[in-house]
């Protein structure tokens, strides 16, 4: 979608407008990355956290930079974010 020119970015726009600058978020259910890493693009310190190995896979192959682990949130301990 993003290829096809498709603005995925909304949802990160809004955060960013919300927080203050340089903030620490976890992105809970991040998937592949999409909204974590533009919010690390717009300088936010972001932690991903994702029960699908997979979609971990994509999210580091695809967005360097931020923190991307394997949990289920249900019993992660917020601490090792
Ligand atoms: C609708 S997708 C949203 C993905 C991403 N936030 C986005 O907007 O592109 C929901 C994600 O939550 C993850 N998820 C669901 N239950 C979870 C759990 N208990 N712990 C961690 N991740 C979970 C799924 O694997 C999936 O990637």
């Amino acid at each position: 979608m993003a290829a096809d020119g498709a603005d995925l970015g909304g949802e990160a726009r809004m955060l960013d407008a919300m927080v203050a600058p340089c903030s620490r978020l976890l992105d809970a259910g991040c998937g592949p990355g999409r909204v974590g890493a533009e919010l690390a693009a717009r300088g936010h310190i972001v932690v991903g956290v994702d029960v699908d190995p997979l979609l971990i896979a994509a999210a580091e192959a695809d967005h360097p930079g931020p923190r991307w682990i394997v949990a289920d949130l249900a019993d992660f301990d917020l601490s090792l974010a």
